[in-house]
């Protein structure tokens, strides 16, 4: 299938480690001109030079801290001069957060800004060159929020359902699609060092939670986000589609 990515351009955030690395990598081989961008240098260089060998074209690196009041303009200004325009959004950049009903105020507040406001307030700095040239992706990187506890970050998460389902109804006659992805189990960064860093209790959580029977990987996400943000994907919009070895429960 030709997803007719040639040359479109997009910005890939937390590209420095786990899915936006599978992210960059996927949509680097159809041809999408990249912007990766989080708060690590060196492996978005490393990710750079390996997809430069690869593809011949070096995605630009952006070093920046989403929380920062300042970051989406000052994103939006390096993608601006570096892209030109940017064409497709991937917010991908976040980090899941323990259960922790009545943890203070400060830890709610930095997970749900983490998960939800930065994202929103990304979105917002690109969706008027969206709608001046008429075409656009969104597309965000959440999480399962059938809860068996709660925490920040699975409460953002269903806040960007909620969010982007009534955005992408603002935004459906103009081009401009808007949908998330939320994983189940990705082998990751912060999947294996902080969520189950215990193999025999990594193993019990999958033959309980997990029908396929293994973490997925990185690339089995990222192929999806690479068909959402194509051409192709022109009439889904306002989805909610997980990629999670069957993980979730309830029929959407
Ligand atoms: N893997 C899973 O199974 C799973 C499950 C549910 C939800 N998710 C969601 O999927 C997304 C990717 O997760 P992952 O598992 O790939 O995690 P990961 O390996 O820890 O990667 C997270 C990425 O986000 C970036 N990031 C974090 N805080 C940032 C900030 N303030 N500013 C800019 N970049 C920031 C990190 O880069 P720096 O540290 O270099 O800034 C890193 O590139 C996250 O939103 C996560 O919540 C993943």
């Amino acid at each position: 299938m030709d997803l007719k990515l040639a040359g479109k351009t997009c910005l890939v955030t937390g590209a420095s480690a786990g899915i936006g690395v599978g992210i960059a990598r996927s949509l680097a081989r159809e041809g999408v001109r990249l912007a990766i961008l989080a708060r690590r240098r060196d492996p978005m260089e490393a990710l750079a030079d390996e997809l430069a060998a690869e593809t011949g074209v070096r995605p630009v690196v952006i070093v920046a801290d989403l929380m920062a009041d300042d970051a989406p303009s000052t994103v939006q200004a390096a993608v601006q001069s570096s892209l030109g325009r940017l064409e497709i959004l991937v917010n991908n950049a976040g980090l899941s957060s323990k259960p922790e009903p009545m943890a203070p105020d400060d830890v709610w507040n930095a997970g749900f800004d983490l998960k939800f406001t930065t994202l929103r307030r990304l979105t917002n700095a690109f969706l008027p060159g969206m709608r001046a040239q008429g075409w656009g992706r969104i597309i965000n990187i959440t999480g399962i929020v059938e809860p068996y506890a709660t925490s920040a970050a699975l409460t953002a998460c269903a806040a960007v359902h909620a969010w982007a389902k009534g955005l992408s109804r603002d935004l459906a006659k103009e081009g401009i699609t808007i949908n998330c992805v939320p994983p189940g189990r990705i082998n990751s960064e912060q999947i294996r060092s902080r969520l189950h860093p215990d193999p025999a209790v990594t193993q019990r959580y999958i033959e309980q939670n997990i029908p396929i029977g293994r973490f997925g990987e990185p690339e089995e996400l990222a192929d999806l986000v690479t068909f959402l943000a194509s051409p192709r994907a022109g009439y889904i919009t306002g989805t909610v589609i997980p990629v999670d070895g069957g993980m979730s429960r309830f029929a959407m």
